[in-house]
């Protein structure tokens, strides 16, 4: 299995890491348009090998060439966010780097599967759709992961119990309009809102919605662990064939009663890429929210003007 990582910056090198120490990749290739910071990275990555018992091949590169038949691509190049800015404020910016960078790989990689990761997600996931020629089930977008990873969290955090024994679920596209589902959500079986009141979940709803932008105040650009994680769950979901049901962005056609955008869903993902969409029934509140964040999306993608 041959992964490539396109940016080498933030979230690519963090992820190329992460698949390294998985060793569930043969081959991991790093490629950015800047000199010597791939390579410098790639034989960092690879020398980490020797302690920690890995032997995949990590290649730091310039070329497309060096991402020739690759498995899977992982687009995480693109401008970060500073204080202040939405992910919408990078699209000028990104889609130009998503015409390039995605151009280039695919051709080189016409039957790999896509993971999007670049802002703003859903936009450019539409963007590398496009570019690439791909077909919908080959290109998705991570996200949702994330983000319901950052619901978990906090809700670990009020209560006080374990991550592990959690299910929940954040819908939506990636941004200030995202879906996140209490109704949904689960501590070891125990209904989240039999165990919260509704102003303390209100408040976590909040957070996670705010959960990117909380992380760019901080750090002064955005966040890169669990990004960087949540990408290699999908990366791992499609290598090995787990067909794990992971909130990602996909090609909606009818499902959720939308055509044509790309939306945080529960997706299937195997090496059939992604495999099947999973409509929930939704009350009419989240109706309306999945809505509204869907036309969001769709405005955000016009953008783009592809
Ligand atoms: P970064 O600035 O650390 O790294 C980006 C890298 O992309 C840089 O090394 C840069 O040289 C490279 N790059 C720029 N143009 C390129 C091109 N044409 N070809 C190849 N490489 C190119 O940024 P970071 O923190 O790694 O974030 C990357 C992107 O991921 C941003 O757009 C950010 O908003 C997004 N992001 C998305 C998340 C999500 O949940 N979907 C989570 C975290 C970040
Ligand atoms: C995040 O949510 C930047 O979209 C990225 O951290």
């Amino acid at each position: 299995m041959k992964v490539t990582v396109i940016g080498a910056g933030n979230v690519g090198a963090s992820t190329a890491y992460v698949l390294a120490q998985r060793g569930i990749a043969t081959e991991i290739v790093l490629t950015d348009i800047l000199a010597g910071v791939p390579q410098g990275k790639a034989l960092d990555m690879c020398q980490s090998g020797a302690v920690e018992g890995y032997d995949t091949r990590i290649i730091g590169t310039n070329s497309y060439a060096d991402t020739k038949n690759s498995d899977v691509i992982v687009m995480t190049a693109g401008k970060p966010r500073k204080p202040g800015m939405s992910r919408e404020d990078l699209l000028a910016v990104n889609i130009e780097i998503v015409k390039d960078a995605v151009g280039q790989a695919a051709k080189m990689s016409p039957n790999a599967f896509m993971i999007v990761v670049s802002n703003p997600l859903d936009a450019m996931c539409y963007g590398a759709l496009k570019i690439s020629g791909f077909k919908p089930n080959r290109v998705c977008g991570m996200a949702g992961i994330l983000d319901t990873a950052r619901f978990k969290a906090f809700i670990a955090m009020e209560l006080g119990v374990s991550m592990k024994d959690m299910s929940a679920i954040v819908l939506g596209g990636h941004g200030d309009t995202m879906v996140p589902c209490p109704r949904l959500a689960s501590i070891g079986g125990v209904p989240l809102t039999s165990l919260v009141s509704k102003e303390r979940i209100d408040a976590m709803v909040e957070r996670t919605r705010n959960g990117g932008a909380e992380i760019v105040k901080l750090l002064g650009t955005s966040a890169w662990y669990a990004p960087a994680a949540a990408a290699v769950q999908m990366v791992e979901s499609y290598v090995l064939d787990q067909k794990r049901v992971l909130p990602c962005a996909g090609w909606l056609q009818g499902e959720y009663g939308l055509r044509d955008v790309y939306m945080g869903v529960p997706v299937v993902i195997g090496r059939g890429g992604v495999e099947k969409i999973i409509e929930i029934p939704l009350s009419d509140e989240e109706k309306a929210m999945f809505k509204a964040s869907a036309d969001k999306v769709r405005a955000t993608a016009a953008e783009t003007k592809l």
